[in-house]
């Protein structure tokens, strides 16, 4: 998501430098966006101006120090494991200047498992966004107990000027609010999938006719990833020891084929609209 949530932040005017330790990540990052950009200028959905702005507010690097070290504002995108991330904002509290907010994207994981990592627990906050993050107009902002009213406020503000819609979460809880929702729905599917009451396909007809959700729900772990299904499992059955809380066998099974979902598809994706735009 990290790429997608940079995007967003230099449509709408920040400096923004997108960075990523493997290069090809980084690389598909670049591609997308030069891509995505061009695209919404065909599509007419924005300027050629703001396009170039956007394109001149960001930069990528794969060199943290160069993207961290004037940072106002740090937006962690990483792996959903708890391990790597509070090693990183152990590595970003020692590059960004004292002022530097670090939030998280974690999907489930609360701010105060990290903020501890870190000598500015008061500003280190989870700042959720939702994939398609360009679509999406949903931001999570959740006040634990270790976060300033100041922070809170400058994430508020900054999500809005990123033209999201944000919420404020009073207390921190596991999944904050939408992926609570999301996972009973996705635990419920899983189950009638691995029951053999119904088809996959089936089960995401009767959620997307029946609820009328944009999605159902295997359509969406597709989207958000088989490898985020499993670690989230796989983090929450480590934490509580119970059999309940381990990813469901379809989810492990997938997950071990190396069948992580669109994201893998992406290069195929992103490829058509640049060979029709090189044509013309
Ligand atoms: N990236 C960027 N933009 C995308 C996109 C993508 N992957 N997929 C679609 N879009 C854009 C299109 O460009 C189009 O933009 P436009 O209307 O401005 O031209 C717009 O979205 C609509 O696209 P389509 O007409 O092709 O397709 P749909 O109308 O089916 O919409 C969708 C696609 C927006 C993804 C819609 O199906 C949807 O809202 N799905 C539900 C997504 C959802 O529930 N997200 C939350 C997941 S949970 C999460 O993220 C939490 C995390 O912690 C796991």
């Amino acid at each position: 998501m990290g790429h997608q949530i940079a995007l967003c932040a230099s449509l709408s005017g920040y400096k923004v430098k997108c960075t990523d330790t493997n290069p090809d990540i980084l690389a598909k990052a670049i591609s997308f966006a030069d891509n995505y950009l061009k695209e919404r200028v065909i599509k007419g959905k924005l300027s050629e101006e703001a396009a170039n702005q956007a394109y001149e507010n960001i930069a990528f690097t794969s060199n943290i120090e160069d993207a961290a070290a004037d940072a106002d504002l740090v937006i962690e995108a990483i792996i959903e494991k708890l391990d790597i991330k509070r090693t990183l904002f152990a590595d970003l509290d020692r590059i960004c200047p004292a002022h530097t907010i670090l939030t998280t994207n974690s999907s489930y994981i609360v701010s105060s498992r990290i903020a501890d990592a870190t000598n500015r627990p008061d500003k280190v906050c989870n700042m959720h966004f939702f994939n398609p993050a360009l679509v999406m107009k949903l931001v999570e902002v959740v006040k634990s107990p270790h976060v300033s009213d100041e922070t809170v406020e400058v994430l508020m503000n900054a999500s809005r000027k990123m033209n999201k819609t944000p919420v404020l979460l009073h207390k921190e809880i596991y999944g904050f609010l939408v992926n609570r929702f999301l996972q009973a729905t996705r635990q419920e599917a899983l189950k009638l999938l691995d029951m053999g009451v119904a088809s996959f396909e089936d089960i995401d007809i009767a959620v997307k006719n029946g609820l009328g959700y944009p999605m159902g729900p295997f359509q969406l772990i597709d989207l958000t990833g088989i490898d985020l299904a499993y670690h989230v499992g796989m983090e929450k059955y480590q934490e509580s020891g119970d059999p309940a809380d381990r990813p469901s066998p379809t989810i492990v099974e997938k997950y071990t084929k190396g069948e992580w979902g669109k994201k893998q598809v992406k290069d195929f994706i992103i490829t058509i609209p640049k060979q029709i735009l090189t044509k013309k």
